[in-house]
């Protein structure tokens, strides 16, 4: 009997780790959200330092009209980068890096110096991005 109900157990918790991003997450992702905002806009058209991030989830990269990305995230659009959640993952944890692998190349250059280690605060961020994307 023990044994069913750690079976039981096992399974809800699959399946909860399975269903994607809960309100919840996104709500956490939106507090997160506030250190992206100083270079960030979900306001379409809106640039900061960084460019607007309006329906970023999904969408290729550097496709702001008139913001001046850099030579590397560029080149990374045209070998066919899309923000997809695994892409934003590795982005955000060292944006520099991440071209890098993706170009294969050591030489590239980047615009956005800052990095975020902890993958659940990158998660909830994603969670919020994918969710005002829709
Ligand atoms: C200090 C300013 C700054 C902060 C803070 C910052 N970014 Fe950026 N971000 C930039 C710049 C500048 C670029 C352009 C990069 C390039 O051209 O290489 C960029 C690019 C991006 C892109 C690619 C956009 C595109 O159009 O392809 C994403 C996605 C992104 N940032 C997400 C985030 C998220 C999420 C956070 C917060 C967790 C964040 N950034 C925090 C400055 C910042």
């Amino acid at each position: 009997m023990k044994c069913v109900l750690t079976l039981t157990v096992a399974v809800a918790l699959a399946l909860t780790s399975l269903s994607g991003p809960t309100a919840a997450d996104a709500v956490r992702g939106k507090k997160n959200f506030k250190r992206c905002k100083a270079c960030h806009s979900l306001t379409e058209g809106k640039k900061l330092t960084g460019p607007s991030l309006y329906k970023i989830y999904g969408r290729k990269a550097a496709t702001m009209p008139k913001f001046r990305y850099s030579k590397g995230l560029k080149q990374a659009a045209e070998k066919g980068l899309v923000w997809n959640r695994e892409n934003l993952m590795g982005y955000l944890k060292h944006p520099k890096k991440f071209l890098q692998k993706y170009l294969g190349q050591k030489r590239v250059s980047n615009k956005m110096i800052n990095k975020y280690k902890k993958e659940k605060f990158r998660k909830d961020v994603v969670d919020y991005l994918e969710s005002v994307s829709k």
